[in-house]
């Protein structure tokens, strides 16, 4: 145990992915990823000093509603169509301490599986009343919580029929724009979830697992919206899965 405590790195060490736990970069049924996967040889840049010291993100820059996906985008009065949820969870180093003031963003389709978007091609209609994006920081003890709706499953062209699960997609800022992670969270009981190329190229399912909502009771709000807990782990060997950093964090 004391030897294991003197090889563990320091902050700010590079791990590399372990890939019986993450994805390959180049996983074939994944379409995309035989145009975006490195052809050569990966080359380290160092970050720029204002990649390493900005921005700081404070509570005050947030609006009332960012972090209500129900109601920012929503006509005076009225609120997105859909399943009404609360998406909480922390925000975890590699040892299980709560990381404070990490700028999560996030985008999703709205409940019929639409994304408002002008390359969106889904026939689904759109809903006027949900724009489907959001925002919040995580508090002292890495807390972060939002409102909005269940969003629905879509078709995209990959294979000749595979559909998304319902998810949504999570970017963390740390204290730079050098520190961006990008994310999606599955819910809990989707079947959706085991058929998605995307998903079936994580090879090992508990770092699936880590990427599924679960159904929260505890913390629903009885007669308005069911809730879905949702924690993120930044680094080290059990990792979220991370897509905008396939070589390792
Ligand atoms: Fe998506």
């Amino acid at each position: 145990m004391t030897g294991n405590t003197k090889q563990m790195p320091k902050d700010g060490a590079f791990l590399p992915r372990d890939r019986n736990w993450q994805p390959p970069a180049l996983a074939p049924a994944y379409k995309s990823s035989i145009l975006r996967s490195p052809q050569q040889a990966l080359l380290s840049l160092d970050n720029t000093l204002s990649e390493i010291t900005g921005p700081v993100f404070g509570h005050s820059l947030l609006g009332r509603l960012d972090g209500d996906l129900i109601h920012n985008f929503a006509r005076a009065g009225e609120a997105a169509i859909g399943e009404r949820i609360i998406v909480h969870g922390k925000v975890l180093d590699e040892a299980g301490r709560p990381v404070p003031s990490v700028l999560l963003e996030v985008w999703q389709a709205n409940a019929g599986g639409r994304y408002r978007h002008r390359n969106e091609r889904y026939q689904a209609s759109l809903d006027p009343n949900f724009g489907g994006c959001g925002r919040c920081i995580t508090d002292e003890a890495g807390r972060y919580r939002f409102l909005t709706v269940k969003p629905g499953p879509y078709p995209w062209p990959n294979g000749p029929n595979d559909w998304r699960p319902s998810h949504i997609h999570f970017s963390l800022f740390g204290t730079g724009f050098a520190q961006r992670l990008i994310t999606q969270m599955y819910f809990e009981g989707d079947p959706l979830i085991w058929r998605c190329p995307i998903v079936r190229s994580i090879p090992d399912r508990r770092a699936i697992e880590q990427l599924i909502a679960l159904l929260d009771m505890e913390n629903t709000i009885p007669m308005d919206a069911r809730a879905y807990e949702f924690d993120i782990v930044l680094r080290g060997r059990r990792s979220t899965m991370f897509e905008n950093r396939l070589e390792g964090n």
